[in-house]
């Protein structure tokens, strides 16, 4: 199905039309780079498939391609770095809903990997998301050798244990204690914020000729809205009901943990994500019209309702 008609060209239509363009896009590069689940070793080809084929909103490739769009960079250098940050963010996924993290049995309203296949599959499942991630970006075309390693770089710190990895670990060690605000807004500029960051910071390296100031300005747009992305994620977590947004909620409560609305309130909560948007936004402001679609995402961000 067209998305564009013939006089359309990307640019000219809408957000929110281009949304469902881009998600076909790193769908497409998604199913490329994975091997089919008829290939041996089959269950867990089939396992991976299941992981990153179930429903996610593909907010971090939307990020890459919307960061692209901002640098006038032409989207096809995009697919790489989108489907490896997806790639990241769906073995995350995994490892966070085994039974020795959150032990949670649905994800996106599914089974999550583990109920589905079996605990051994699924942390197999991850182990080997993890790595495809770096061969796509070490298989880049048209983009030269040493911003290729700058990609691997980004991504592998963003995953690793001053990144991703780091965070959940502090959440883990946090179940159960009151930590401060500093201390929790550390944590989710880890386990969650780190691959937003990436997502945007992946597009200033591809851009060849971008000034310190408007890097900068990326990267901060990039910290400030992955801490309010957990934020949300958080106040969902309160408010949200299973069937809306497809994941079991009250689980935080449940398992104890460290959360923004948990420790100091919904309302702080709400607030706080309400400043990080201002905040977001504000870094935004020098680049003009081209920066619309990564303003649209912000405010979707915390606005969302899954
Ligand atoms: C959920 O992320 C996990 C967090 C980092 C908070 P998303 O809300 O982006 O998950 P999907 O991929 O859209 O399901
Ligand atoms: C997950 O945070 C962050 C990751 C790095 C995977 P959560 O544990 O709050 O994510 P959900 O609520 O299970 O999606
Ligand atoms: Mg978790
Ligand atoms: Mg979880
Ligand atoms: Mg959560």
């Amino acid at each position: 199905m067209p998305l564009f008609n013939a006089a359309e060209s990307l640019l000219s239509v809408a957000f929110e039309k281009r949304i469902a363009y881009y998600t076909e896009r790193v769908a497409e590069k998604l199913d490329s780079v994975l091997p089919s689940a008829s290939q041996p070793p089959k269950r867990l080809h089939d396992a991976m498939r299941y992981a990153v084929f179930n429903g996610g909103k593909r907010v971090r490739p939307l990020l890459v391609y919307a960061a692209g769009e901002c640098l006038g960079l032409a989207e096809s250098i995009l697919d790489a770095p989108a489907a490896a940050i997806e790639l990241i963010h769906a073995f995350s996924l995994v490892h966070d809903d085994l039974p020795a993290m959150d032990d949670d049995d649905l994800r996106r309203g599914k089974p999550t990997v583990h109920r589905q296949f079996d605990e051994a599959t699924a942390i197999l499942a991850a182990d080997a998301l993890q790595p495809l991630a770096f061969s796509v970006l070490a298989d880049m075309q048209d983009v030269a050798a040493t911003t290729r390693t700058k990609l691997v770089k980004l991504v592998a710190d963003a995953c690793g244990s001053t990144g991703m990895t780091g965070g959940q670990s502090m959440d883990l060690a946090a179940e159960g204690t009151a930590i401060s605000t500093d201390e929790i807004e550390t944590m989710y500029s880890l386990k969650t914020g780190a691959l937003i960051h990436a997502s945007v910071v992946s597009a200033s390296i591809l851009c060849e000729k971008l000034s310190p100031d408007r890097a900068s300005a990326i990267d901060a747009f990039g910290r400030t809205i992955g801490v309010a992305f957990q934020i949300k994620d958080d106040i969902l977590d309160v408010e949200g009901e299973t069937h809306v947004i497809g994941k079991r909620t009250g689980a935080d409560q449940r398992l104890g943990k460290a959360t923004y609305p948990g420790l100091m309130g919904i309302d702080h909560a709400r607030s706080r994500c309400d400043s990080l948007l201002r905040n977001a936004l504000e870094q935004l402001d020098d680049f003009g019209a081209a920066a619309d679609s990564l303003r649209w995402l912000a405010r979707y961000i915390v606005e969302r309702g899954n």
